[in-house]
């Protein structure tokens, strides 16, 4: 066996013999040439079997291959331009094929399939180029995630999934029975992150979360992964100038590490190219002119019926992308309602109709990314708040505790990957942000 390689260092190695270990991705017969794609996870490469130069054995496995076999290949790298493959621009001269399993026939095959048919095969479908690029993708904004805030004084401590009380509202909770006690699948991190705040001062959490959200859309999902930054001594003002410096390396990340995966979405990049500080902030009221405005210029009717609002509800996902469509890179819209918002926000002094919120709204309707406020610090508006929501008390007589010793105004925010995944590679859905989505009428693979 000659040197075994990863796909994705070919180029180091070229006029040498090499070995490479992977699957066949795709197989053209061209008689006496036998056109083998390899993937072995870190990239594909054209593997050329040549009948002339094989022996007569080696050629007819070459021929027998079926797609997703198992195989490892070695022979010499040679460059080629016009190569196809991931980095491409280099091809193998087979000189012997060693079969690992000969595959049955793959479900999904270099064809058009139904959506619903590749999620239920996602678990095989995840080895399609399209696939590895989002994932790829998803793994560096998780890397650029966590190293942006170890990078900036946030100290990563966990919270728990497993919780005795609901973390954001009462409508979206997933049950457990806990040893015949009532718990719940977190929603959030944030009440156990405000603790953490109160020892560590700057802390993020970041891992899955749950939403039992009863709608199917294409920004939706049962679970999602969510990362939850939580300050001391921070007011919104604060939150909005640190959240676009953290959006911003997330998208520039993408940008410097994967072209390449990019090309392969056929992501249009200009959008994103635009994404630096400082980002556009607007108010909830003038969002809400703004959509209004909106309204009475469109002649679709359609469009008509989404678009229509009046002051004190929420944005619906219309709402957002018309209000996205105005900026040329992701907006704040801050003062929400307070009737909209979580419990836990800060009313906004004088006007207590409207509370320290902000919402992060990316471009070309991908909607909000972030959501975040500042924190009610006094214990006894926090109170009332717990009480008008209608949980029980007792639940979060630890959360009052954090407003008796030492309260200081505080502010945080959860960004949710899927979403940032989403609009980052330009997907039309986010089932495809995350390996195996759990949506409404998904549970399986
Ligand atoms: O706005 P949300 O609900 O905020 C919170 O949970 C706060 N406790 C966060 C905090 O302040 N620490 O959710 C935050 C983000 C949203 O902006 C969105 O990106 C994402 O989480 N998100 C979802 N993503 C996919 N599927 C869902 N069902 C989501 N719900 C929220
Ligand atoms: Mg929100």
């Amino acid at each position: 066996m000659a040197t075994v390689i990863q796909i994705s260092d070919i180029a180091a190695y070229d006029g040498q013999d090499v070995t490479v270990r992977g699957w066949l991705y795709n197989r053209t017969d061209k008689g006496r040439l036998q056109f083998l794609l390899v993937r072995d996870g870190t990239g594909v490469v054209q593997c050329v079997a040549f009948k002339k130069e094989l022996p007569e054995n080696v050629f007819e496995l070459a021929q027998s291959l079926t797609q997703e076999s198992s195989l490892i290949i070695t022979g010499t790298v040679r460059a080629d331009e016009r190569a196809p493959g991931q980095p491409g621009g280099f091809e193998i001269g087979i000189k012997d094929i060693q079969l690992v399993q000969l595959a049955g026939e793959f479900p999904i095959q270099p064809k058009e399939h139904g959506i619903e048919f590749l999620m239920d095969n996602r678990h095989l479908w995840l080895r399609s180029s399209r696939q590895w690029a989002i994932l790829r993708i998803r793994a560096t904004i998780i890397n650029t995630i966590r190293n942006w805030l170890d990078d900036h004084g946030y100290l990563l401590v966990d919270t728990p999934i497993i919780s005795p009380a609901a973390g954001e509202n009462t409508t979206t909770l997933f049950e457990i029975d806990y040893f015949g006690e009532s718990a719940f699948l977190a929603q959030t991190g944030q009440l156990y992150n405000e603790a953490n705040m109160g020892a560590f001062g700057k802390v993020y959490c970041f891992g899955p979360t749950f939403r039992a959200e009863k709608s199917k859309t294409r920004r939706h999902l049962m679970e999602f992964w969510m990362v939850e930054p939580e300050m001391a001594y921070f007011s919104l003002e604060d939150l909005m100038a640190m959240e676009e410096q953290f959006v911003s390396a997330i998208v520039q990340a993408v940008l410097q590490k994967h072209r390449p995966e990019l090309a392969i979405l056929e992501r249009d990049t200009t959008h994103l190219e635009n994404i630096k500080p400082p980002f556009p902030r607007i108010s909830y009221d003038e969002a809400v002119e703004r959509v209004k405005k909106a309204y009475a210029e469109t002649d679709d009717a359609e469009k008509k019926a989404d678009l229509a609002i009046e002051w004190g509800t929420d944005f619906g996902a219309a709402h957002e992308t018309s209000i996205a469509e105005m900026f040329d890179r992701p907006v704040f819209v801050y003062h929400y309602p307070t009737a909209v918002k979580a419990f836990y926000m800060q009313p906004v002094d004088g006007r207590p109709e409207v509370c320290r919120s902000v919402d992060l709204l990316a471009p070309e309707g991908y909607g909000e990314i972030t959501g975040g406020s500042e924190r009610i610090f006094d214990p006894a508006l926090l109170d009332k708040r717990i009480a008008e929501i209608g949980i029980n008390p007792a639940s979060y007589a630890w959360y009052l505790d954090l407003r008796k010793y030492g309260s200081v105004p505080h502010a945080g925010f959860g960004l949710g990957v899927e979403r940032t995944v989403a609009w980052i590679c330009g997907l039309p859905h986010i089932r495809e942000t995350i390996p195996y989505a759990r949506m409404l009428n998904r549970l399986y693979p």
